[in-house]
């Protein structure tokens, strides 16, 4: 199974880097093929404003159409912005729609405060359906996401690494459970 993060934070002195990079270091642990898009280093430029699409960025929109393209589950990662997801996953999302369609979505929200990122993961739960994926149920909430992790990526307390876990383990059986029946229906068509 192949699995493609997708982070959406990109200011300077941003926080959620961290548990994108935690999460992408743990799906390597379990020998899952994993690919994280970070939109900080590869930007998109607005959807729709085609004046601002110049050579770079159509190749861009193109690399990474064919890196969701390739995976056959996704993780969006986002901090929790005015009571929300950030405008920067909104617009990737906004740029592609088979690269996720019936794929599994799961979602790890983070927030400066103890609310870890509530109104963003479930909002975001909410796209997800508009874009014909399948969001996962359980989530993982990162609150406090600036004390979560040191440098080295090390979580600070066990709470993080279990919830992680935990997320990991279901977002494996999820996207698993689709990947089998995609691949059963596959050879059902090819039989006929
Ligand atoms: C524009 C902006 C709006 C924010 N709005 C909220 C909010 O509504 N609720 C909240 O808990 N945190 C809010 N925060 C704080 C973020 O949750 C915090 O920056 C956290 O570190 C995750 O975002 P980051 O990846 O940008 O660091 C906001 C931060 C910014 C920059």
């Amino acid at each position: 199974m192949k699995v493609t993060i997708l982070l959406g934070s990109v200011r300077e002195g941003r926080e959620s880097h961290r548990p994108a990079h935690y999460v992408a270091l743990k799906l390597k642990e379990k020998e899952i093929e994993t690919d994280l898009i970070d939109l900080a280093a590869d930007p998109l430029p607005i959807m729709g404003h085609e004046a601002g699409y110049d050579k770079q960025a159509k190749d861009r929109i193109e690399q990474i159409s064919k890196r969701l393209n390739k995976s056959d589950a996704i993780i969006f990662v986002t901090p929790e912005y005015q009571a929300s997801f950030s405008g920067v996953i909104k617009n990737a999302i906004d740029h592609f729609y088979s690269e996720f369609h019936k794929k599994a979505i799961g979602v790890v929200a983070t927030s400066a405060g103890g609310m870890a990122g509530i109104n963003a993961s479930s909002q975001l739960q909410n796209v997800i359906l508009g874009i014909g994926a399948f969001p996962m149920p359980m989530k993982l909430l990162v609150p406090h996401v600036q004390n979560a992790f040191d440098d080295l990526l090390e979580p600070h307390n066990e709470k993080i690494a279990n919830m992680t876990e935990q997320f990991l383990d279901e977002f494996i059986w999820f996207s698993d459970a689709l990947v089998k029946k995609k691949n059963a229906m596959n050879k059902g068509e090819h039989a006929a």
